[in-house]
């Protein structure tokens, strides 16, 4: 059992909060707010009930070396008016320091330590650092969830030597993501796109053993294409996959897991925008041309499937969907599994950077059951990984 936030009193105490505010900057402009915007309910739970809160995050990935451009205090601005409260910035490390910064701070009040990953011994976990972190405080709270997947001493670590709880963002992550895999409404389909088999074949392998429907798009399909002797042109794909799809293929079959694959394809001679394109059967890609997105049977094919489904799981997009025209089949499938969810015909989740971008250009990011905060640990617990930062919650 995992300890909730809700379960600890935290009057009067200190609350050291692992966030995840690696969110995108683009020219000091915060692009997208919604991985700080989704703690806000935590962060001001701990501020009314009294606690000093100490926030702990990472931002990019200096690798143990201090990188002002990946300092966080540019985060204190955008926090502040999110919360309507001040924000200290502790700029050190130094452990003394920060005690001292934090006993003259006042209940309720709320400090933010600088990049976590500036430290040398924090993807290390090392135990150490971990010891003289959770110093600072008398409870954990990780509330990061799209971090979980790294045992990090921020992450990880700290959990060993205080009483330790999942924040609000990560218990919803938990909920909607168990909901949708570990006892989903039946029938379930997967919707798993991409460029590569390879980073997926785990994914793959585990949604197999749970999903009736697995849609698979992106030029992931067309590895599976070409192990089925399909013609593919020039289209991308993995040569040295081609058995593992074969065996992907077999085992789907054997599970009762049914694969969707295009059964005709958007094609044009390279991947540039604007380019004149053309719609083919899946077996018959000309040789000068390459798959660029699934065609508009495809599209009827699959919604046949979400039809009959009511449960959706989706990573990944169905076509080249950052390039005009082929962003379609994912736009059209992204919207009518919003139509569906709406009408309360489907559960939806998704989760995963491109799978989210995809989401936004089809404007139905709001209108999901459920969208993860995580990309690399979504992927993971897709493929049915135990996740270092879950894992330690339940120890205590
Ligand atoms: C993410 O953006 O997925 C998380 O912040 C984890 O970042 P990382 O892949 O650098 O660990």
């Amino acid at each position: 059992m995992i300890k909730a936030l809700q379960d600890f009193d935290v009057k009067n105490k200190t609350v050291l909060l692992r966030l995840d505010l690696n969110v995108p900057i683009v020219n000091g402009v915060l692009t997208d707010a919604s991985r700080i915007e989704r703690t806000i309910p935590t962060i001001n739970f701990l501020l009314k009930k009294g606690a000093k809160v100490v926030i702990l995050s990472h931002f990019g990935r200096p690798n143990g070396t201090t990188d002002p451009n990946l300092s966080l205090k540019k985060l204190v601005n955008f926090i502040e008016p999110m919360v309507n409260n001040r924000v200290v910035f502790l700029p050190t490390f130094d452990i003394l320091k920060n005690k001292l910064a934090i006993e003259k701070g006042s209940f309720p009040s709320l400090f933010l330590l600088e990049n976590a990953r500036f430290m040398k011994g924090e993807e290390k976990n090392d135990p150490i650092l971990s010891a003289e972190l959770a110093s600072l405080g008398d409870i954990f709270c990780n509330d990061a969830f799209s971090t979980s997947h790294r045992a990090h001493a921020t992450t990880e670590g700290i959990s060993r030597y205080l009483p330790s709880c999942a924040g609000f963002l990560i218990q919803e992550e938990l909920k909607a993501l168990s909901e949708a895999l570990e006892n989903p409404e039946k029938p379930v389909s997967a919707i798993v796109g991409g460029s590569k088999i390879s980073t997926k074949l785990n994914v793959l392998k585990n949604l197999i053993g749970k999903v009736d429907f697995l849609i698979i798009g992106g030029a992931m399909a067309n590895t599976l294409l070409l192990a089925k002797g399909k013609k593919i042109g020039k289209s991308l794909v993995e040569n040295d996959m081609l058995e593992i799809a074969k065996e992907i293929m077999k085992i789907a079959k054997t599970a009762k897991c049914e694969i969707i694959l295009p059964i005709d394809i958007v094609c044009a001679e390279n991947l540039t925008e604007g380019i004149p394109s053309s719609s083919y059967n899946s077996d018959s890609c000309p040789d000068n041309m390459m798959i660029l997105d699934a065609g508009i049977k495809s599209e009827a094919h699959i919604k046949n499937f979400l039809t009959k489904s009511k449960t959706l799981i989706w990573n990944g997009p169905l076509g080249a969907f950052e390039i005009r025209p082929f962003e379609k089949s994912t736009v059209n499938i992204a919207k009518y599994a919003a139509e569906r969810t709406i009408d309360r015909k489907l559960v939806s989740i998704a989760g995963g950077g491109d799978t989210l971008s995809a989401l936004k250009i089809a404007s139905v990011d709001k209108k999901f059951s459920y969208i993860s905060t995580a990309g690399g640990a979504f992927l993971e617990w897709l493929e049915g990984k135990s996740l270092p930062g879950i894992e330690s919650l339940k120890k205590k």
